[in-house]
C-alpha cells in the first residue's frame, strides 16, 4: 500500500506537520510531496493533504487540486493563525474536506495552530489596518505567545492521528471491511 502526503506551505508551518506525519506513517511505500514542485500524479492508495489556511479554507494551490481527487482514501490537515479550537479552525478544515468528501473516503482530519510569519505580521503592522487583522494589543499578544506553533506536541498528535487511521484502514481492507468516512 502506498501513502502520499501532499502539502502546501508558505512559511514552513504546514511543512513541519507534513514531515511529522510522513515520519510516523507506516506503509510499504510512502512519499512526501510539496505542491510548490507542481501537482503530483495521485497514485497513492491513501493520500493525506495538508494546507495553510487562507481566508478560511485551503490555500489556492490546494483548493485547485482537491476537486480533482477521486476514489481515494484521503485525510486532511491544516495549520492556521487563529486558535485551533475555534469554530473558524473547524470550518477551515471542513472547507478542505468539503472538496473531497463526495468522491473519496475521508479517513481523518487534523487542524492545529501554525503561526503568522514575521513578514505577515510586519505587513499587518505597517498597513495600520482595522478589524480582525489589525495590530491591536490583543492580536500582538496572541501572535507573540503563539509564535512557536506548530509545537512538537502538535506534530506528534498529527503523526499519531494518521498513523493509526492508516493502520485501521489497512486492517479493514485486509478483511474486506468498509471504512466509513469520519467527516
Ligand atoms: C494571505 C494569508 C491569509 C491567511 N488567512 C488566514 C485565515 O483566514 N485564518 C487563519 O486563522 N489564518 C490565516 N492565515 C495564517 C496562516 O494560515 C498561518 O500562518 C499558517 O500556519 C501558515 O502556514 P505555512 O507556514 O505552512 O505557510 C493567513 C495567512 C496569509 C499569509
Amino acid at each position: 500500500m502506498k501513502v502520499q502526503i501532499v502539502y502546501s506551505s508558505l512559511s514552513g508551518r504546514t511543512k513541519k506537520v507534513a514531515e511529522a506525519i510522513y515520519a510516523g506513517v507506516e506503509a510499504e511505500e510512502k512519499a512526501l510531496i510539496d505542491l510548490k514542485d507542481g501537482e503530483p500524479v495521485l497514485d497513492g492508495d491513501i493520500i493525506l493533504f495538508g494546507y495553510w489556511v487562507d481566508k478560511g479554507g485551503p490555500n489556492a494551490q490546494m483548493k485547485a487540486l482537491l476537486p480533482k481527487v477521486e476514489g481515494k482514501a484521503v485525510g486532511v490537515f491544516c495549520t492556521l493563525g487563529y486558535y485551533a479550537d475555534s469554530e473558524h479552525a473547524r470550518q477551515s478544515l471542513l472547507a478542505g474536506i468539503g472538496l473531497l468528501k463526495e468522491k473519496n473516503t475521508v479517513i481523518g482530519g487534523y487542524v492545529c495552530n501554525g503561526a503568522l510569519s514575521e513578514a505577515v505580521i510586519a505587513r499587518f503592522r505597517q498597513a495600520g489596518m482595522s478589524g480582525p487583522h489589525s495590530a491591536s494589543p490583543e492580536n500582538e499578544i496572541r501572535w507573540k505567545v503563539m509564535q512557536g506553533h506548530p509545537t512538537a506536541a502538535e506534530c506528534a498528535l498529527a503523526a499519531e492521528r494518521f498513523r493509526e487511521r492508516v493502520e485501521i484502514f489497512r486492517a479493514f481492507a485486509a478483511q474486506g471491511l468498509t471504512f466509513k468516512s469520519v467527516l
